[in-house]
Order: C-alpha cells, then structure tokens, then sequence
C-alpha cells in the first residue's frame, strides 16, 4: 500500500473530450489509493469517450455532467463543487476545454466550477500533435500558465491516431506525483508547531465538569496543514472525537491546567505556538471528592481564573511567534485587536459565532469556517470555505509572517548589537 500522501485532500477531476479520458480512470485509482477523495465532472464531450458509470464506481462518487441540472445543484451545485475541493485536476484536458478555460467561459459545469473557485488548477493536457502545436493552443497554454495554472505534460511518443509526436496525456503517476507535491509546499520545514486543540473540562467532582462545545476541528486541520507544510507537529489536545493526524505528536489533556503544563514542557521545542484550544477561562474553587449529592435546592459554584496559556506563553518565551484565535459575537475587529495587544501575540484569527455568523460557519461542530486575521499593522479575510483549506491558508500566511517577523527580530539584534 502506497503512502497515503493525499489522505484528507479532495481532487475535483474533470475530463474532458479526448481519446485518453479512458485513462482517468487509472488517476483515480490512483488518487484514491494516496487517501485523496475524489469526484468527477464530465465534460458533454468526454461522455462520448467513457460513461459516467465507470467513473461513478471508481470514485465511489455520482459523477457532475450538468450545469444546469435541477437535481445536481440542489445537492451539490458548482458553486459547492468549487467549495469542496481543495485541487482541480483537468486529466485529458482536450484543445477545446483549454480554449474554454483560457476564455472563462462558463458554458460547462467543469469550466464554470474553475471560474468559481480559487484552488490550484493542474491541467494534464491530452491531443493530436498538430492540435497541441497550433498557435491558439499555445497562446491558450500561455494565458492559463502565467495565471498560475499548472500544466502536468503532456508527454511525447505515438498517438491514438497514429502520428508520433508531444500532445499524449503523460502518464497518470506523474500526474498524482505532481498532484501530491502541491499539497508538500516546505514553507515551515525544519520548524516546530505547538498547537492546543479542542475544549478543556474542568472537573466538579469524579463525574461531572464544566466543558464548551469545541469540537477541536480547527487546530486538527493546522496541525495537518503544518505537517504537509514540512513543520513537525506537537498537538496538546482536550477530549476530542477526531483521530490523530498522520505524522502528528498528540498529547492528550483534560483540564486547563493540564494543558498548561503540557504547553510548559513542549514549548521550548516550538519556534511557532497556535492557540486554537477554547480553554475554559474558569474552573470550580473547590472539586469535590465524592460525588455531588441533589440534597440542596440550590447550590453556588466558586470559579476562579485559569491562566492565559497564550499570554502565559508570549510573557515567559518571548522569542515563540503566537497565533491566538478570537471568537466573537459582534465587533469582530476590534475586539480581536484588542486581544492581539492585551496578550502581545503577532497573529490573531477570528470568527463570529451565534447569530451575527453565516448560518454554515457559526457553530462549533460545522466543517466550514470564515476568518478574519489580524496583525500589528495588517489583516486579511479568509473567505468561507472548509476547515481543511482555511487551515492551509492560515497556515501559509503564519509561514510567511513568520519569516518577516524573524528578520525583523535579526535586524533589532543588529542594531542593539551595533549600539553597544
Ligand atoms: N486562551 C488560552 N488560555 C486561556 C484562555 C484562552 O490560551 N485560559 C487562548 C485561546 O486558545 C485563544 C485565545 O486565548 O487563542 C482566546 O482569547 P480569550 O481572550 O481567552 O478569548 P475569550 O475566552 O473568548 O475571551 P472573552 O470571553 O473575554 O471574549
């Protein structure tokens, strides 16, 4: 069994009308045996070449034909297709579904879910040789490439038709090889994360405790996004239902002051601190040894404080670059400003929860999330989307926040240096 290297990412395929779209059924296979979920969309002319059956049973998915289907965009229209996936990969990509794309043409579900979405698009193009070599072709692949687009092949040698020459589809392992690599960007390699996760439960007696409804999905999806970053991961965990990403060191804890002292002693090994954790802020005075008994008609509950991990963590190690993340109710931007000072942390990502959310991001178990970062002197919007592609977005951006911020610091050596 090969690495599962694409385990948790979603490729969009899309095939379009050309002799080897038979050959996507392998890049499924493929791509499904690295982890990667899969779904198709089909082009009217690939339809011509395979059924959508095949594709169906291969990806384990309905295949996405239409783009002005009813049924198909109640359930997962482009607009969601584009949410979803996290890579689109065009294998065959055809003469004519370059032209459409390089046009931002939208007249087929595959090329209006490209124009709705801001993920990385890979094209593994697929033609006759003469086809691949005309001028409009190449000024298609020319316009697509400087926006960024990624051509995988194609690759030379005898064609469907029988001439020899550059225009077959390469092959579909180089095909997911390169797909992979797009998920293993090295921008934290070498570095270490310390991330906090999930709630904490502060114990009232032996069987009750005081907890939040954090489900802990945020910082699971940094902690793999850090991993796939090149970082090595330290995860201090509250009870959570989620299974330990690959590659990923978890120390599991319970109360806030367990996982303080599980920060404390990993910390010195981390260069960067993401505080995703919602830890209770309180915990009882007194926690009963025996079991609470109903005898009273009301009881009252002594809290007292629990320190500040984050602030604990900028105050005694300096030199860690925090990431502190805000919840908030209304005023986001202030409020989440104010943290980012009170605390001292270079980096703060906040959300709105309860009424004042979108309906799909506000609450603490959805798999979707908007987030507004802000640092001394800058800010920008991550536009709703899964958690998993916000957390490489937050990801890349702590990545290069981080750089800046480790030169600034050298600088300031310098100049102390250079005073004394
Ligand atoms: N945090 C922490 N330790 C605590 C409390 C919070 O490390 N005891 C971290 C969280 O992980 C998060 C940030 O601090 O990164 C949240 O800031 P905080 O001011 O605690 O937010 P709220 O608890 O929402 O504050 P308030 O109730 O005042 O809005």
């Amino acid at each position: 069994m090969p690495m599962q290297r694409l385990s948790n990412k979603r490729v969009l395929l899309g095939v379009t009308g050309s002799i080897a779209a038979y050959k996507a059924a392998d890049v499924i296979r493929r791509l499904r045996e690295a982890g990667a979920e899969v779904r198709v969309v089909m082009t009217e002319g690939a339809k011509a070449f395979v059924t959508p059956l095949t594709f169906q049973a291969l990806s384990g998915s309905p295949v996405h034909e239409n783009l002005l289907d009813k049924e198909a965009e109640a359930a997962m229209g482009h607009i969601e297709l584009a949410r979803w996936a996290d890579v689109i990969l065009i294998a065959p990509a055809s003469a004519n579904s370059l032209t459409g794309l390089a046009h931002g043409r939208a007249d087929e579900l595959l090329h209006a879910v490209c124009l709705a979405s801001d993920v990385p698009l890979a094209i593994a193009p697929a033609m006759n040789k003469h086809m691949w070599a005309d001028p409009a072709t190449q000024e298609n692949v020319r316009l697509l490439a400087q926006r960024g687009v990624i051509f995988i092949g194609p690759d030379s040698g005898e064609q469907a038709c029988g001439d020899v020459g550059e225009g077959r589809m390469i092959d579909s392992e180089t095909i997911v090889a390169r797909i992979t690599e797009l998920f293993s960007v090295g921008s934290l390699s070498g570095l270490t994360l310390l991330v906090t996760a999930g709630p904490t439960r502060e114990a009232l007696d032996p069987v009750r405790y005081l907890s939040n409804h954090s489900s802990g999905k945020m910082g699971y999806a940094i902690a793999e996004a850090a991993i796939e970053a090149g970082a090595k991961v330290i995860l201090v965990s509250g009870p959570v239902a989620l299974e330990t990403p690959d590659r990923v060191t978890r120390i599991n804890v319970e109360s806030a002051a367990d996982m303080e002292a599980a920060v404390k002693e990993q910390i010195t090994a981390a260069e960067i601190f993401v505080s995703t954790a919602a830890v209770a802020d309180y915990r009882p005075v007194n926690v009963q040894q025996e079991k609470i008994k109903k005898k009273e008609n009301r009881i009252t509950l002594e809290l007292e404080k629990n320190t500040d991990i984050l602030a604990m963590v900028k105050a005694d190690y300096a030199k860690t670059f925090c990431v502190g993340f805000a919840a908030e109710t209304q005023d986001l931007e202030n409020y989440a400003r104010a943290k980012l000072k009170q605390k001292n942390i270079e980096m703060i990502a906040a959300n709105l929860v309860g009424s004042a959310a979108t309906k799909t991001s506000g609450t603490f178990n959805s798999d979707l999330n908007e987030l507004n970062v802000y640092w001394q002197g800058g800010e920008t919007k991550l536009e709703l989307g899964s958690k998993t592609k916000l957390a490489r977005q937050l990801v890349a951006l702590i990545a290069q926040r981080f750089s800046l911020h480790e030169i600034n610091v050298q600088n300031e050596n310098n100049v102390i240096s250079l005073k004394q």
